[in-house]
């Protein structure tokens, strides 16, 4: 796998025991498969077995749902199959065409700080995709909502709008000195000037707007502000309202309030405060982004409501059939979605077909929210 790597979700464990399990990546390949054979995985630098002699053929298709009670060496696996773990011995062996076509999520994904569209497309560049396949694969993920935040869409000019009106409102209410006439003059000018001279967010400036586009916005923003500010004046004839310093620098800091606040808020992704739940739905989007070929998916749906879960599993497997997928689940109305079954109990990893229309077999004892 990449060195920038999703794998950075799982933390591997200190270097210590024997390391004897070889895990072989074969990039070019024709076919995809994944072979485990005689697999002894142990705890590192301890005497606990975790799995004894397991064995497991994939390919491409098959979709095989990992089940075991906690603690008994699930996500040891996927450390083992992602070379992060290497105590115990036996053999690993992955097989794609590509490096990209491997896919790794924990139940806490970790986003990069970077604006959304980079977030779905990590550990590859924002631009490996399209605004549009962006888009599809958010609606695919059921995730419509936040398409508005893509950069592109967060940085149309009415949007922007509508978001900084309101912080000059919020700016303006919170303002507590009195100015003269002179100043309230000298208050929309500076903040006019900053406005145009700053009006930069990185990449919104280069990537979506030309400067004509800036110096509109720039023109709109400061009408929106003086309309405000002038309601404000007459509203307080006597006495108007301002933060601290009135006049030019006051104009100015309303201005770089509005351009921080930008950043912030609509165009830097990285700041978009994401709920758990939130998080695996764009790691979901990132698979309808990316069409992994293999993926490794530990707990993926755990923190979604039950509906969604189904939902994605479905579309999951709708759209991406050929696509191998090993997926550590513990809830088992998620079965269904699976080709195969491999329950790890007493270190030993049993595998079995899921039989077509299965109704949800008892994980009991080793599902700990089992309804
Ligand atoms: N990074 C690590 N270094 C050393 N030991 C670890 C590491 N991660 C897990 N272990 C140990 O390996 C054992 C198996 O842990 P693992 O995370 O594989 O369990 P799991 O089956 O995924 O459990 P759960 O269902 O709770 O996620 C545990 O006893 C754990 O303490
Ligand atoms: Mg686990």
């Amino acid at each position: 796998m990449n060195d920038k790597n999703l794998k950075e979700d799982f933390t591997p464990p200190a270097a210590t025991g024997a390391h004897d399990i070889k895990v072989l990546e074969r990039p070019n390949s024709a076919e995809t498969s994944l072979k485990i054979v005689d697999l002894t995985l142990e705890v590192p630098g301890g005497q606990d077995v975790l799995i004894h002699k397991g064995n497991l053929h994939l390919q491409s298709g098959d979709r095989i749902a990992l089940t075991g009670a906690n603690g008994s060496g699930k996500s040891s696996l996927f450390r083992v199959s992602m070379g992060l773990w290497n105590s115990g011995n036996g053999s690993v062996k992955i097989k794609g065409q590509n490096q990209k076509d491997i896919f790794c999520a924990s139940q806490q994904s970790r986003m990069p700080d970077t604006m959304l569209d980079g977030m779905l497309a990590y550990p590859h560049p924002a631009d490996t995709f399209t605004p549009e396949q962006y888009e599809s694969a958010l609606r695919e993920a059921d995730y419509e909502d936040i398409i508005p935040q893509l950069p592109w869409n967060a940085v149309k000019a009415d949007n922007i709008m509508r978001f900084c009106e309101k912080v000059i409102s919020k700016t303006l209410a919170e303002a507590t000195a009195t100015i003269t006439a002179q100043q309230a003059n000298a208050f929309i000018k500076g903040m006019s000037t900053a406005l145009e001279k700053h009006l930069a967010v990185p990449r919104m400036a280069t990537a979506y707007f030309t400067g004509s586009e800036k110096t509109l916005l720039a023109k709109n923003l400061t009408s929106a502000a003086t309309a405000q500010f002038e309601k404000r004046s007459a509203d307080n004839t006597s006495s108007l309202m301002l933060p601290r310093r009135a006049g030019k620098k006051a104009g100015e800091k309303l201005a770089m309030n509005i351009l921080r606040e930008l950043d912030n808020n609509l165009v830097r992704g990285g700041r978009l405060k994401l709920s758990g739940g939130q998080v695996q739905k764009l790691v979901f989007g990132r698979i309808f982004l990316q069409k992994p070929k293999i993926m490794f998916l530990d707990e993926v749906t755990s923190a979604l409501h039950p509906e969604t879960a189904h939902n994605l599993y479905e579309k999951l497997v709708q759209k991406l059939p050929d696509s191998m997928i090993i997926g550590i689940i513990h809830d088992d109305s998620l079965i269904k979605f699976f080709t195969k079954h491999a329950d790890l109990r007493d270190k030993q990893l049993t595998v079995k077909p899921v039989e077509k229309d299965a109704k949800p077999v008892s994980l009991c004892g080793q599902c700990p929210y089992k309804p």
